[in-house]
C-alpha cells in the first residue's frame, strides 16, 4: 500500500514536470478572456462569482445538469472522502486550491491518483462547455473558500 502510494506520487510528479511548461507561453496574454479563456483558465478573480453561477454549479456537482455527477465520488457534500479526496478542506493534492488550480483539475482529470485508488476522469467523465466548467470550479472554490 506505502509502496503504490509512492509509486503512484513519483508519476504524479513526473507527469506534473512534463505538463508544467506548457502553459507559461500563454500566460502573458491571458488577460484576453472570452474565446481564449477557454483554452486556458487564464486569471479569474473569484470575487466575480455569481449566485447564478454558484446555482449551476451546484447542479452541475449533483448531476442535475448535464452527464456528470460529481457527486458519485465526491459525496453530497464534497467531502465524503471514501473513494475522491475531501474538497471542501484546505488539503490540495493537485494544486494550490486556488480557482485556477481547481479549474484545471476539472479539465484534465486525475490520472495519477495519490490517495485514492481510483482515477478522475477529465470533466468527471463527459466533457462540459468552458461555462459549465467555470461554473462548477466556482461551486467547488466556494466548498473551500467560504
Ligand atoms: C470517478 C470518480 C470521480 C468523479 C466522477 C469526479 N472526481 Fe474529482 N477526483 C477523483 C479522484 C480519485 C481524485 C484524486 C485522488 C487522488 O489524487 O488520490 C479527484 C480529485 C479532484 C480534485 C482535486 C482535489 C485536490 O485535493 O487537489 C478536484 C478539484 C475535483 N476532483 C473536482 C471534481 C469535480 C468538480 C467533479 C465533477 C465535474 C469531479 N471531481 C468528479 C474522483 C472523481
Amino acid at each position: 500500500m506505502r509502496a503504490f502510494s509512492i509509486f503512484a506520487l513519483l508519476i504524479a510528479t513526473l507527469a506534473a514536470c512534463g505538463g508544467g511548461g506548457d502553459a507559461s507561453g500563454d500566460s502573458a496574454t491571458a488577460t484576453t478572456s472570452g474565446a481564449a479563456a477557454s483554452a486556458a483558465a487564464g486569471s479569474f478573480d473569484p470575487a466575480t462569482i455569481t449566485p447564478a453561477m454558484l446555482a449551476l454549479g451546484d447542479s452541475l456537482f449533483h448531476g442535475l445538469i448535464g452527464a456528470t455527477s460529481c457527486q458519485a465520488c465526491h459525496g453530497a457534500n464534497g467531502a465524503q472522502a471514501t473513494v475522491a479526496p475531501d474538497l471542501t478542506d484546505a488539503e490540495w493534492l493537485h494544486s494550490d486550491g486556488s480557482w485556477e488550480g481547481i479549474h484545471k483539475t476539472v479539465v484534465e482529470g486525475v490520472m495519477a491518483p495519490k490517495q485514492y485508488t481510483s482515477m478522475m476522469p477529465p470533466y468527471g467523465g463527459v466533457p462540459m462547455t468552458e461555462e459549465h466548467t467555470r461554473a462548477v470550479t466556482a461551486y467547488v472554490y466556494k466548498l473551500s473558500h467560504p
